[in-house]
């Protein structure tokens, strides 16, 4: 899988694909992450990649020529499944939708600032917008990098543990069960008998109940 992000801030997206489980997938030919920072693409000797809006109000707008030049010049690389915009007003990231993207083979994603792009980006480019939550970030970055820890992540071979992403909370629409590890009891808290006991079948019985008991307190909503 390649992914491309396009973004006025490269720096504040480069940790995330430097530690742990991202950079393992780097380095293991899994996944490929690639920054352009998009004042390069800008016409303009000032580098300048937004302008006032028209119609007037506060607030810049990032303008679409760069933005056009930048996935233009990509496209004429390779072919993209997704064109993918990070916006507060976008389809709530799910556990589904990273299922699905991280099937993908190449993917872009732009990521918002200031007020927002050109609505004609959106129009023309953008195949899918997506949203990390009902919050406002200051940028797309944070939740580019969100996006991409969720799909990464579930790229066959890049958790050594190939099991582990099917047992994490939502992947059957139900938040995972309490877990445990040593030691059995400390200051008399004491882990559940039922986990000690060797009986795999009765353990898995258990961690489905919890799992229920947890989705139902916590996240009714997962089971309509
Ligand atoms: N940009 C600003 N806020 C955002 C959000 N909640 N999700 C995705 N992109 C954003």
């Amino acid at each position: 899988m390649r992914i491309d992000i396009i973004t006025v801030l490269p720096e504040l997206l480069k940790s995330p694909f430097e530690a742990s489980i991202l950079k393992r997938a780097i380095k293991k030919k899994l996944v490929s992450v690639l920054l352009h920072n998009l004042r390069d693409y800008s016409t303009n000797e000032y580098k300048q990649i937004d302008d006032y809006q028209y119609g007037g109000g506060s607030g810049m707008v990032m303008m679409i020529e760069p933005i056009d030049k930048c996935i233009s010049k990509l496209k004429e690389e390779r072919e993209y499944d997704e064109v993918i915009y990070m916006t507060p007003d976008g389809t709530i990231l799910s556990q589904g939708i990273a299922n699905e993207l991280s099937l993908k083979k190449n993917i872009i994603i732009l990521c918002g600032h200031y007020k927002g792009v050109d609505q004609r980006v959106r129009d023309q480019f953008i195949t899918r917008e997506i949203s990390v939550g009902d919050y406002v970030l200051s940028g797309g970055e944070l939740a580019a990098a969100i996006l991409c820890d969720a799909l990464i992540r579930l790229i066959p071979g890049v958790l050594g543990n190939e099991t582990s992403a099917l047992t994490d909370s939502f992947q059957d629409d139900l938040l995972a069960p309490p877990i445990y590890t040593r030691p059995a009891e400390y200051k008399g808290w004491k882990v559940p008998d039922i986990l000690l006991s060797g009986n795999s079948a009765k353990i898995e019985e258990w961690r489905e109940i919890e799992a229920n008991k947890r989705t139902v307190e916590r996240r009714p909503n997962l089971l309509e």
